[in-house]
């Protein structure tokens, strides 16, 4: 269903476009924040002209966050200062004036064409809107849905109302072909996967790739790559570090290693930013909401000074700075279930940077690389940017995600722009009186499972589902993070789930649930130091596994969350390994490792 309502979302009806955007602020008014949420976007699989509609769960799906502007440069806006006006469904929305400049922004250039159109045209629509726009694109994955019975979406001709009756809700949506039913089909991605690696087969993989390096060898020789195996050889001599105020030596693989490299970065990397690439797909960063890592990162590389040459001749890595994001908000057609055009876009722009400078041919883009949050990130780099180190969200070996060479990048769901530390920290492990806790929607064929075994089965696993809405439950999610001892993070649409981080800034001991899925900083990172990584299969022993780690093991893990967590956080002046550093880090380690030279 959030299928059928996504795509009606994008279709080339601008008005509409704007409108839903418009009320994706008004949904900040009403919303607050939407916790618990789903993981990962409906379902196109790779293979888009395999996409298979609409599931059969109402509008079920929220827009993980809304994008709100400030107008030019940077975007995100505080959800959490709507708070208070929240409640009152008829204010107006005060962000009309800057959502217009900065739609206008948009469409001038991305050249599409965004009407724009006051706010209040809605009418009495606004809350019922607000929770419609969850399901747009707006941004474009969704929330989980809470309590909500939506109960259905059909499309009328050229027009836009709702009507709301208590608890249902029904849709008529605009759009310029006729009525259509709603199909309920089992979509791809909801199916589990054919193949599985687990944890342990990673770690081998990990070894093996670290023996030989996988790159092509260059076309020709630089003094820069031999900067970067002299690093490589200092790195594999590590001297051993027995004190460290800074580095809690059990998180990491290797914490020799990790210390001597990250050294080595802070002393030699040079990145590269090309300029190309125009706004907003490229250099517009979006702070907040569940894809506010590309965007972070982004801000912050373009932004540094320590890293970044302006002279490409001089840099051992390139930066590809675009959103992904971006890239569907702005040319993703709507209703055409077809993701041609965001891949081709960026082969154009690869073929532009590799036909205007030297530097892409030379190493087949191993010396390149790109940071992308959204789901189909791994879809959209696809071919031309295939040697390229792609750091990933949607980090999942069968989509092509390659251990050893790209990076698995933390989902991180930001709240406040300003604050990202909000709320941060959780009770001491006495008092944490809850076993196990997960709720949120049945997103994927996975969450299903943990339900039906663990559902009202046992008082002290508290595994739900929806949890009502509001802000009240935004809150009653955050305190069972900070009250439990464990905090189930099962996959959802997608391998990845912002779960993970907010386990760690809850304090909270996560329980991975995701074959296939990289958990992030994989070549850096010991998880087993301060996480439990479960098998799917695992799902009916779930608390017998739980019960099983001894108490002494538990405060252990529970102490490696908490040591780790400052690794996690995003800072607006970037401090020592904290998360823009440690993703430099891995991309620049990895590169480290897979380099090939020519003597
Ligand atoms: C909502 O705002 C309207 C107009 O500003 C006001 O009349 C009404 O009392 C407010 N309702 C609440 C619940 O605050
Ligand atoms: C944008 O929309 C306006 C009003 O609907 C229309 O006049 C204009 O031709 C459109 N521009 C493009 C590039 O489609
Ligand atoms: C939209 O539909 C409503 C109800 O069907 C109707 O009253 C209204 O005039 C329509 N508006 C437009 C712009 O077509
Ligand atoms: C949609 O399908 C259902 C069941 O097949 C049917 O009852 C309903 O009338 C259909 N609605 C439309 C608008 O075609
Ligand atoms: C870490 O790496 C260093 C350098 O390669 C090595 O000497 C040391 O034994 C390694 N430590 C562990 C715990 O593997
Ligand atoms: C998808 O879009 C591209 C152009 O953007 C087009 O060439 C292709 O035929 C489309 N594929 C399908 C299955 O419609
Ligand atoms: C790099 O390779 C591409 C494709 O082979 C080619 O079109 C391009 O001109 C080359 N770039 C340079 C700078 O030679």
């Amino acid at each position: 269903m959030f299928q059928y309502f996504h795509e009606l979302c994008h279709m080339g009806n601008r008005r509409l476009l704007f409108l839903l955007a418009a009320l994706g602020v008004n949904y900040l008014l009403f919303q607050s924040i939407l916790v618990p949420y789903g993981n990962g976007r409906a379902p196109w699989s790779s293979d888009s002209s395999a996409f298979n509609s609409i599931e059969d769960e109402g509008i079920q799906n929220y827009a993980k966050s809304s994008l709100v502007f400030d107008g030019v440069s940077k975007i995100g806006v505080d959800r959490n200062d709507f708070h208070d006006v929240g409640k009152n469904n008829s204010l107006e929305l005060d962000n009309v004036g800057s959502m217009k400049s900065f739609m206008e922004i948009l469409a001038k250039e991305s050249k599409v064409n965004f009407s724009v159109k006051r706010f209040s045209e809605t009418k009495r629509g606004v809350s019922t809107f607000s929770q419609l726009v969850k399901s747009t694109n707006v941004d474009s994955r969704e929330y989980d849905r809470v309590g909500l019975d939506t109960s259905r979406i059909t499309t009328s001709s050229a027009n836009l109302t709702h009507l709301e009756d208590s608890q249902k809700i029904k849709l008529f949506v605009s759009d310029k072909s006729t009525a259509a039913n709603v199909t309920v089909r089992k979509p791809k991605c909801n199916m589990p996967p054919k193949s599985r690696m687990l944890i342990q087969e990673m770690n081998h993989l990990l070894q093996r790739r670290r023996t030989s390096s996988r790159a092509m060898k260059p076309r020709w020789s630089s003094k820069l790559d031999m900067e970067i195996l002299a690093a490589r050889s200092e790195i594999e001599h590590a001297p051993i570090v027995t004190h460290d105020k800074e580095l809690y030596a059990p998180l990491f693989r290797n914490h020799s290693m990790f210390k001597r490299s990250y050294e080595l970065m802070e002393r030699t990397l040079k990145v590269y930013i090309y300029k190309e690439g125009n706004k907003p797909i490229f250099h517009q960063p979006i702070l907040k909401g569940l894809y506010a890592s590309e965007g972070w990162f982004m801000m912050l590389m373009e932004e540094n000074k320590q890293f970044v040459v302006k002279d490409p001749a001089k840099a051992h890595l390139f930066y590809m700075p675009f959103s992904s994001r971006m890239l569907e908000f702005s040319i993703y057609v709507r209703n055409s279930h077809n993701r041609t055009n965001l891949r081709r876009y960026l082969k154009d722009y690869t073929d532009t940077i590799s036909a205007k400078y030297r530097y892409f041919n030379r190493t087949g883009g191993a010396d390149h690389f790109l940071v992308a949050c959204h789901d189909w990130a791994p879809y959209e780099t696809r071919h031309h940017m295939e040697y390229c180190i792609k750091a990933l969200c949607n980090s999942d070996v069968t989509q092509g995600f390659k251990i050893g060479r790209d990076v698995s990048l933390p989902e991180t769901m930001v709240r406040s722009v300003r604050n990202p530390q909000r709320d941060i920290g959780g009770k001491p492990p006495q008092q944490r009186s809850i076993l196990a806790f997960y709720a949120g929607n049945m997103h994927g064929y996975l969450r299903p499972i943990l339900l039906k075994h663990w559902k009202d089965k046992d008082p002290d696993m508290k595994i739900l589902g929806p949890m009502p809405h509001g802000v009240a439950h935004k809150m009653s999610y955050i305190q069972h993070m900070k009250s439990s001892k464990y905090c189930i993070c099962p996959k959802g649409y997608e391998v990845n789930s912002p779960r993970v981080v907010e386990a760690i800034f809850y304090e909270c001991v996560p329980v991975i649930i995701s074959d296939n899925f990289v958990p992030p900083f994989f070549e850096v990172l010991n998880w087993d130091a301060f996480s439990l990584i479960l098998a799917e299969k695992d799902i009916p022993n779930l608390k017998q596994i739980l019960l099983s780690v001894p108490e002494e093991k538990y405060l252990k893990l529970q102490l490696g969350v908490r040591r780790v967590q400052k690794h996690f956080l995003w800072h607006t002046k970037p401090l020592k390994y904290d998360l823009f550093h440690m993703t430099l880090h891995s991309i620049w380690y990895n590169r480290v490792f897979q380099i090939n030279v020519r003597k």
